[in-house]
């Protein structure tokens, strides 16, 4: 069996893509608790392939993060790759595509502010969602070699967001008002030219 896997890993060229399914809001598996991967894991045959798979689904659906739990993978797995440069939060430090084993997260400050997130399970809309702003983040690489990051202001919502699909959670549970969720094309119309006002008198209210 290893040697199949083997062989047919040694097929897979760089222009080989495997684009999985996203699962979507409804699909139960986006609300299961994903089991942590063990060092046996770490140096299975399957695990580099997830990751190319996982990879080619991130890019191919256009996001800047997947959970292994969004392609029906219920395992304690992300992968995050932000272009960074200049956006409407700001300039946005980049981050190269990287994967999350079994990560934690550590608030070091729990103020609070709000971003429109966006998730490839919920497509089609936005929601307004407030999380703490500066935060520690202990991981695994493929090695099993432990990391540690810290984050601040966007960056800082896109890991929250990330690893809360490994615990079975959606954005749309952090919505503290369910009148700031919108689809595209009416947050593009109506509520964007209105974010800023928006998010400094969400901030206002901590
Ligand atoms: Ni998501």
């Amino acid at each position: 069996m290893a040697n199949r896997l083997d062989a047919f890993r040694f097929n897979v060229s760089e222009e080989s893509v495997a684009v999985r399914k996203v699962i979507r809001m409804g699909h139960p598996m986006l609300r299961e608790v994903a089991r942590p991967l063990s060092q046996s894991d770490l140096s299975s045959d399957w695990i580099g392939r997830l990751i190319e798979d996982m990879t080619d689904t991130l890019h191919d659906y256009g996001g800047i993060g997947l959970a292994a739990p969004q392609i029906a993978e219920p395992l304690r797995l992300a992968i995050i790759e932000i272009a960074g440069g200049p956006t409407r939060y700001g300039e946005i430090p980049a981050v190269p595509l990287t994967v999350f084993i079994n990560p934690t997260i550590e608030i070091v400050d729990p103020a609070a502010h709000g971003y429109w997130e966006g998730c490839l399970s919920v497509p089609g809309l936005r929601g307004f969602v407030r999380r703490p702003q500066h935060i520690k983040v202990r991981y695994l690489d493929l090695n099993g070699d432990e990391f540690e990051l810290e984050l601040q202001g966007f960056l800082a919502t896109v890991f929250q967001h990330e690893f809360d699909h490994l615990d079975g959670r959606l954005y749309i549970d952090r919505l503290e008002d369910s009148a700031l969720l919108s689809f595209e094309e009416e947050f593009v119309r109506y509520l964007e030219p209105k974010e800023v006002p928006l998010a400094a008198a969400a901030e206002k209210e901590e």
